[in-house]
């Protein structure tokens, strides 16, 4: 095995709730992921990484953890997990599993226990209770909103019945932040961190990792009416090129978001990583602006990689997305550390819609029937298959979302009683939140529930659309996505891009990005109108070429 694994790998989200169902409950689960290995392995990705699986209740999809070393039933029991983590190894793919440390589910012990002991008490010190505000105490303790809408405290009955305490919650309800200046809670997620190492995995994506400290005295704060919902300042504004300048200058960061202090457990969690064989990884999923702030999380002693969202939140604009490469480059080699790239996973619209979306769409909010401004699909798809094409050409580590290689939409017509975000039920449905990229994937285009399980049963509702897009009917099919990816990964391996640097090269118009990494040149047309292709032999392009000319959004690989 390659030392540094890691700062090239295509590392694959699973999101096991929607990936493949062995049981047939309509819910994907462990067994599942085996029994699809060979299928990524075919794919050509290096590692992937699996959103929770932990006893939960899944009032947020599993992010809501009730005990952090146990499969919940769900998905399967320890042994499944065990027997998928060596079936994968076998096959020469990782396996990063998802730790949730800023909160857990208020169905786990701790937390019932801080409800039985009452104010002041050791149990209720390891989560973030305080009095409330008012003569009565029945006002918040301050004012923070929940990332999921509503307020961000919630308000206990003691054991006599009367209304008590109140609790933060930065997220849903049920899930109650912990209060990481106690030690006994460092001391837990030392021994869960060991749990999953001992068991063999090859790192954590973290969960986040931005938000477990809050700042002394926890003041007041709002936040500006742009933020994006999992933090940080920017807005997204899908469709419409964010201006450079505004992702630059550090913003004031919320009193809950990327305080100093963070640091400190990552730099402990690194020593405790390291003491393994095999270079297991942590990976930081920080909303924070700008980047030079989220390499703070990868500096040499703490995590290995940092989510790139201001990649993902850059629009298809051939200005925007040059500044942003720079700037990534810039700000995660300024600490030694490499980029990483991303375009889609569980919370955000699918870039086969949102990079062709016209009216605002901030992150989180999601996409329904009322939305405006929404694509044709293969107007759709034609841009993210550019956008995936100039990604895998960059150096770094690429995130890759199960569904994007089939080239999924975003599902936009789920019925409103099928959906189970919970930012739905927190703004009364004013937002649709994240259901629509999180709908069971398709295998087989003439089996039940298009081959996700041996049942029609589907915890989402699928598309009719799936039928055409199941892997089945993709496979061994010309200019079909998956074959795209499969190319990708096949030719970003063999001309070793991941590690390479990017040059940029002049003499093109505004619309057109052309780099240079290693010995392959990528141009990426993000305009509408035809673009000449340079001299070299076309590797690859992401829509079929008529002679040397490049169409509008596509990207062409070619030897340099
Ligand atoms: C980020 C996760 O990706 C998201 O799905 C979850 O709802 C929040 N963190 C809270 O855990």
């Amino acid at each position: 095995m390659t030392s540094d694994w890691w700062r090239t790998a295509a590392i694959y989200q699973i999101y096991p709730r929607s990936f493949a169902d062995a049981n047939g409950d309509g819910m994907g689960d462990l067994a599942g992921i085996t029994s699809r290995l060979d299928d990524l392995q075919e794919l050509g990705i290096d590692a992937i990484w699996l959103s929770p699986f932990f006893t939960s209740p899944q009032r947020d999809a599993g992010y809501d953890v009730a005990d952090y070393c146990d499969v919940d039933p769900r998905f399967g029991a320890l042994a499944d997990f065990d027997a998928m983590l060596a079936e994968a190894h076998a096959r020469g793919i990782r396996v990063i599993i998802d730790l949730v440390p800023n909160h857990s589910s208020d169905e786990h012990e701790w937390f019932q226990a801080a409800l039985a002991a009452g104010p002041g008490s050791a149990e209720r010190a390891r989560y973030l209770f305080r009095d409330g505000r008012g003569p009565a105490g029945d006002e918040p303790p301050n004012n923070w909103e929940s990332v999921f809408g509503g307020p961000a405290w919630t308000r206990v009955a003691e054991a006599d019945g009367t209304p008590g305490q109140w609790y933060l919650h930065l997220f849903d309800s049920s899930q109650p932040d912990f209060d990481w200046t106690n030690d006994e809670v460092r001391e837990e997620f030392r021994d869960i961190l060991r749990f999953w190492l001992d068991r063999g995995v090859d790192g954590f994506r973290v969960d986040v990792a931005h938000g477990m400290i809050k700042a002394d005295g926890l003041p007041d704060y709002t936040p500006p009416a742009d933020g994006g919902s999992m933090g940080g300042g920017a807005a997204v504004t899908a469709g419409v090129p964010l201006e450079p300048e505004i992702s630059s200058e550090p913003g004031d960061l919320a009193p809950y978001w990327g305080q100093d202090g963070v640091h400190d457990i990552y730099r402990d969690w690194r020593k405790l990583l390291d003491e393994y064989p095999g270079e297991r990884i942590l990976a930081a999923e920080a909303w924070v602006d700008p980047l030079p702030r989220v390499a703070n999380w990868v500096r040499p002693d703490e995590m290995h990689q940092a989510f790139n969202f201001a990649y993902l939140e850059t629009p298809w604009d051939a200005a925007a997305l040059r500044h942003v490469i720079d700037a990534s480059l810039d700000a995660f080699g300024s600490v030694g550390a490499p980029s990483t790239w991303v375009l889609s996973n569980h919370d955000v619209v699918r870039h086969a819609t949102r990079l062709s979306v016209t009216e605002a769409n901030p992150q989180g909010h999601g996409l329904g029937s009322r939305s405006k401004g929404l694509p044709e699909y293969e107007a759709g798809l034609r841009r993210a298959r550019a956008a995936t094409a100039l990604m895998l050409a960059l150096p770094g580590s690429a995130y890759l979302y199960q569904g994007e290689e089939l080239g999924l939409p975003e599902v936009i017509d789920l019925p409103d009683d099928a959906r189970e975000d919970p930012t739905w039920f927190r703004t009364n449905g004013e937002r649709y939140g994240r259901d629509g990229c999180r709908v069971p994937i398709p295998w087989e285009a003439d089996a039940p529930s298009y081959g996700f399980g041996p049942s029609e049963a589907s915890w989402l509702p699928q598309p009719a659309q799936w039928r055409e897009l199941a892997r089945d009917r993709q496979r061994g099919t010309d200019g079909s996505t998956l074959e795209l990816y499969r190319s990708l990964l096949r030719l970003r391996r063999e001309h070793d891009l991941g590690s390479g640097a990017v040059e940029w090269l002049p003499g093109f118009r505004d619309d057109v990005l052309a780099l240079r990494n290693g010995d392959v040149i990528a141009v990426a047309n993000t305009g509408a109108s035809p673009v000449e292709l340079p001299s070299g032999d076309v590797l690859l392009a992401s829509e079929a070429l008529t002679g040397r000319t490049l169409p509008g959004d596509t990207t062409a690989w070619l030897r340099a």
